[in-house]
């Protein structure tokens, strides 16, 4: 395994986040303490009975709590699909390490993966250092970041291993749809590929109807033994602060291949934040925090539609149908702007944090910044005010990308 480069996005936010006054860079639905989470709970009863206090510390269950796991293995047996074993899901600390741990677990030097693109670096970086052949299937503005399955059939090879998606998709916030899901996994199925999504994202679909035909299932769902998917508290769930995340297979033996490879990388997950995700993802519980970041999504949408339209000499994107990121494109005289130079000078004089496209997500993004709308709407609303003050008075001043 090779040392791994810098994790461009991650980075950024550190830099940046701490000091941000209107951070809409941000990926998470707007974040809740335990006591808002209390609220949200539709039996009183059951609100205050988030944490067992009476619980000794130990490293409690190693796979994960059962409750936690019971609560999201009916999550992914729901809708008529075949059942999910509680056993069939394990718990890590947060999708970041869910994700490392499904590559560590499977990939060899010599490998070859295919990584939709763009995406969370991580999901095509880690498979490189652990000396696999990467190749991006790449999603493009000018077909609405929709991938097309024929370049992904002429991509795989004798010895691709893993078919890594992203859905819904960080940064654009558009989905892979039914039927494109539907193709890749009979692909894979019949070339023996194991398919990774993450899923981080699910099930915040703000922008497509449940009733769609494209309405996109949970991959795990498909009926393809050999998909994997992982998830978090953190996006949909408002709750990155606790770092809780899974991964989820119906096949077992991978799911014994990841617990292998977890063994050495994080024993257990804290006992209080299985206590806290359990809750959260309780039958009481999940329709209200749900529907809660559901209409925030929504709302927020709509104040960043607007300031688009009003800007679209200088803007445009494809309006996003899930997730809390759009991939929006920022241009001058028809030239793209200097993403990053635009996000340093924008926070340096209003203290609006975005993300650089070009800096977190590859060089062929000129132009680009991600914006992450789902934070709390006065802190939307605030910020793409300061965002309108800036284009006003400085937009003119700033380089055009190389
Ligand atoms: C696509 C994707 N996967 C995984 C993660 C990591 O999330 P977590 O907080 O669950 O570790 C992120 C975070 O931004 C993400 O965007």
């Amino acid at each position: 395994m090779s040392p791994p480069p810098p994790f461009a996005v991650e980075q950024w936010m550190d830099k940046y986040e701490t000091t941000a006054k209107y951070n809409i860079a941000e990926t998470c639905c707007a974040s809740v303490s335990i006591e808002e989470l209390a609220s949200l709970c539709e039996s009183k009863t059951n609100a205050t009975s988030i944490l067992d206090l009476s619980a000794v510390q130990h490293y409690g269950e190693i796979r994960g709590s059962t409750p936690l796991r019971a609560n999201l293995s009916r999550l992914y047996s729901s809708k008529g699909g075949s059942p999910l074993a509680p056993d069939n899901v394990l718990i890590t600390p947060g999708a970041i390490a869910a994700n490392f741990i499904v590559f560590y677990a499977l990939i060899k030097p010599g490998d070859h993966v295919v990584c939709h693109y763009p995406t969370y670096q991580q999901l095509y970086t880690v498979p490189a250092t652990l000396g696999a052949e990467v190749d991006l299937w790449r999603s493009k503005a000018e077909n609405k970041w929709l991938p097309d399955f024929d370049e992904l059939k002429a991509m795989v090879k004798e010895n691709t291993r893993l078919i890594v998606l992203n859905n819904p998709q960080n940064p654009t916030g558009q989905v892979l749809p039914k039927s494109l899901l539907l193709n890749i996994v009979e692909f894979a199925e019949s070339k023996n590929i194991t398919v990774l999504s993450d899923e981080v994202y699910r099930p915040l679909f703000h922008g497509i109807s449940p009733v769609n035909v494209d309405f996109p299932p949970s991959t795990l769902s498909l009926g393809y033994k050999n998909t994997i998917v992982t998830g978090s508290m953190s996006k949909a769930y408002s709750l990155a602060g606790i770092r809780v995340g899974w991964i989820a297979s119906r096949n077992s033996d991978i799911i014994e291949q990841c617990a292998v490879a977890r063994d050495y990388t994080t024993i257990s997950v804290s006992q209080l934040d299985q206590q806290v995700a359990a809750f959260a993802l309780s039958p009481d519980v999940i329709h209200s925090l749900l529907g809660r970041n559901i209409q925030l999504a929504k709302a927020n949408l709509e104040l960043l539609e607007r300031f688009i339209i009003k800007h679209d000499e200088y803007c445009s994107w494809t309006k996003p149908v899930a997730g809390t990121t759009a991939f929006v494109k920022f241009e001058r005289d028809g030239k793209p702007i200097d993403a990053e130079a635009f996000c340093k000078a924008l926070q340096d004089k209003t203290g609006v944090m975005l993300l650089p496209g070009n800096h977190g997500f590859g060089a062929e993004f000129k132009g680009y910044v991600r914006i992450g709308y789902v934070n709390r709407t006065d802190i939307v609303k605030e910020g793409l005010e300061e965002l309108r003050k800036f284009m006003r008075k400085e937009y003119d001043d700033l380089p055009l990308s190389e």
